[in-house]
């Protein structure tokens, strides 16, 4: 081979390897947007677990563990929405605007925590069966969590799988674990103040799965 066709030969492997590089660096377009309605669904869930703990907190509710743990709940997912951002910049993602942040008060099933929200307040929605309720919430909108990092995880970008199942899924079934624990206890309790005072006391003290 002459030293000019050589020249081009050479350059020829160096812009494929580059580009193979760039491709597998550069997260692709479909995995990028889901990381993204990952994002949302976290910001999501940290609203609402916000709004949860300062529900808790109310002289109506008065039940100060279940707002500690509500309110632990909404930095977590925070963090988590911070994590997933700061991963799309590693992987040269624009991150977005949060804007589109999903609303959750239409949806019936937190029908009573959204006339908490807007002022509605009806004496029903102070039943003492409202804690259950908010874990029963929490559990579905964790298991909609877990499901959506999953598909994430079975795509086709081997690092980002890695990434999810290494720093969320596992935590994910810890947190459903705990939430279905507190359902079968507050179940049990079966609508007694003491009962549920107790397990407030407990969620207050960081003591949990305790009962
Ligand atoms: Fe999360």
């Amino acid at each position: 081979m002459g030293k000019p066709k050589f020249i081009l030969f050479s350059l020829f492997f160096a812009t494929c390897f580059y580009s193979f590089t760039l491709a597998s660096y550069n997260l692709d377009t479909p995995l990028s947007n889901m990381v993204r309605d990952q994002i949302k669904l976290e910001m999501q869930a940290s609203l609402f677990y916000q709004t949860y703990g300062h529900y808790f907190e109310s002289s109506d509710q008065a039940l100060h563990g279940f707002a500690k743990y509500f309110t632990d709940q909404s930095l977590e997912e925070k963090k988590h929405a911070d994590k997933l951002m700061t991963y799309l910049n590693q992987r040269n993602v624009q991150v977005k605007t949060l804007s589109e942040v999903p609303e959750f008060c239409p949806k019936l099933k937190f029908k009573k925590l959204c006339n908490f929200i807007t002022g509605n307040k009806t004496k029903s929605d102070l039943n003492i069966d409202i804690p259950l309720t908010a874990v029963q919430n929490a559990i579905d909108l964790e298991e909609k969590v877990f499901d959506e990092l999953e598909k994430i995880a079975d795509g086709s970008d081997a690092q980002l799988s890695h990434f999810i199942e290494h720093e969320y899924l596992d935590e994910q079934i810890e947190s459903i674990k705990e939430l279905k624990d507190y359902e079968t206890q507050l179940t049990k309790i079966n609508g007694s103040y003491i009962g549920v005072l107790l397990l407030d006391r407990w969620l207050m003290e960081g003591k949990q799965n305790k009962l």
